[in-house]
């Protein structure tokens, strides 16, 4: 399959198994629930071919993925999101360089569009029925958005707490939903259950090899956007883990292609309400599982599917776990938008406070060339109440009776 050589699957035990790279192994989950690592034939050609190639969004750089070849692209526009320069928020961060990659641009407003569009175009391709997948929102609305978009039925399993914003668009476009009491990791539970009984397809985030490839494409934009180099740092939020590792994994196939010298140093940040990646950085490096108490529904994952491979990039990479409070997620988000103009839920806020608290203790200098992946958007997460309390920069509203002299009085007040 493409360019890999070999498949390692490593199960939850520690078990390893090494075989050959067949479609099966490439696009299937393994039934014992292990994590699917690729092996690739990496040369410089690879990369000369995505410079030519025409596809559309992240399906350009299917010669560095583990993708069958004859796998059509999803048809809706996923991929290509902006690398954008923020120069407002890197002086309030004091820094010199700051980019924000904007995945809040993807058609469900998340970065689980990837993972969604490959697994879906090569279940479509395969003629397959049912998709299915746990999520604590944002994967389970991509699902349903984007298997409407080519006839299949998506089976969805999320925490009872779900975000109303995201339930309403699982609902709209036709999933079948099952709200699971119990938490994320309950219905994560329940969806692989179910889909080994009823043969459905998954795309359960790290266990679908999918997946994985799929989000490696944010960090090859991010080397392209750059001119074909990587920055110094990025910076992620981390529930499962998958984003961060496969965002390493994707910098470490460039540099093995010979298109970067080195991999820039990876900074996952998930809550202190749930750090257990952040614990295991500065511990062991074993991941233990924790119980979530965190508002930021996307990083509120208490046993991490890919945990392990994400404390190994943030070791690897020479980069770094923080943990940041939930209050500060909401002010967070408003300095974001109150500067940029983007729009990051809490758990992509929790990004740009993980980057406050890197600079805090001096992980990232001033003059480092820093991304912060902007993972969701807080169109889906709406909290109008408390984004009025944020402090500094957050807009205010005045009920007033449709007359010019109550808008003076109020414009008066606010000066
Ligand atoms: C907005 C947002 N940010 C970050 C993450 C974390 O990604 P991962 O589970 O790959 O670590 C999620 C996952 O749901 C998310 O929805």
């Amino acid at each position: 399959v493409g360019s890999v050589s070999a498949v390692v699957v490593r199960s939850p035990t520690g078990s390893e198994r090494r075989t050959a790279p067949t479609e099966d192994e490439v696009c299937q989950p393994d039934p014992a629930g292990g994590i699917v690592e690729c092996e690739y034939g990496w040369r410089p050609a690879l990369l000369d071919e995505i410079r030519r190639s025409t596809r559309p969004g992240l399906w350009r750089f299917a010669p560095l993925l583990a993708l069958p070849d004859d796998v059509p692209p999803h048809p809706m526009p996923v991929g290509n999101t902006p690398l954008l320069p923020a120069p407002a928020l890197a002086a309030r961060f004091h820094l010199g360089q700051l980019w924000v990659k904007d995945e809040s641009r993807s058609p469900t407003l998340s970065s689980k569009d990837r993972a969604t569009a490959m697994v879906l175009a090569y279940a479509a391709h395969r003629g397959i029925g049912t998709v299915t997948c746990a999520s604590s929102g944002n994967a389970a609305a991509s699902l349903a958005v984007l298997a409407a978009a080519v006839g299949i039925r998506a089976v969805v399993f999320v925490p009872e707490e779900v975000a109303e914003a995201k339930l309403a668009l699982m609902l709209v476009a036709g999933a079948v939903v099952f709200r699971v009491r119990g938490g994320y990791g309950a219905a994560y539970a329940l969806s692989r259950t179910a889909a080994l009984e009823f043969g459905w397809y998954e795309r359960n985030t790290g266990v679908n090899p999918l997946t994985v490839e799929a989000k490696k494409t944010i960090a090859f934009e991010i080397w392209d956007d750059l001119g074909g180099r990587c920055p110094d740092v990025v910076v992620v939020s981390a529930g499962d883990g998958v984003t961060a590792a496969a965002l390493d994994q994707g910098f470490r196939d460039l540099v093995a292609c010979g298109g970067a010298s080195r991999v820039p140093r990876l900074i996952g940040v998930q809550s202190r309400g749930c750090a257990p990646l952040v614990e295991a950085f500065h511990g062991d490096g074993s991941v233990k599982e924790v119980e979530p108490q965190t508002v930021a529904d996307g990083i509120a994952v208490g046993s991490p599917v890919m945990g392990a491979a994400a404390v190994a990039a943030a070791r690897s990479s020479g980069g770094t776990f923080v943990a940041v409070v939930d209050d500060d997620l909401v002010p967070m988000a408003s300095a974001v938008a109150s500067t940029t103009g983007l729009l990051p839920e809490p758990a992509a806020a929790a990004a740009f406070c993980g980057l406050t608290e890197a600079r805090r203790t001096g992980d990232v200098g001033r003059d480092e060339e820093v991304v912060v992946v902007l993972t969701g958007s807080l169109l889906k997460t709406p909290f109008v109440g408390r984004a009025a309390a944020a402090p500094d920069r957050a807009g205010r509203v005045h009920l007033v009776d449709a007359r010019l002299d109550a808008v003076a009085e109020a414009m008066a007040e606010a000066r």
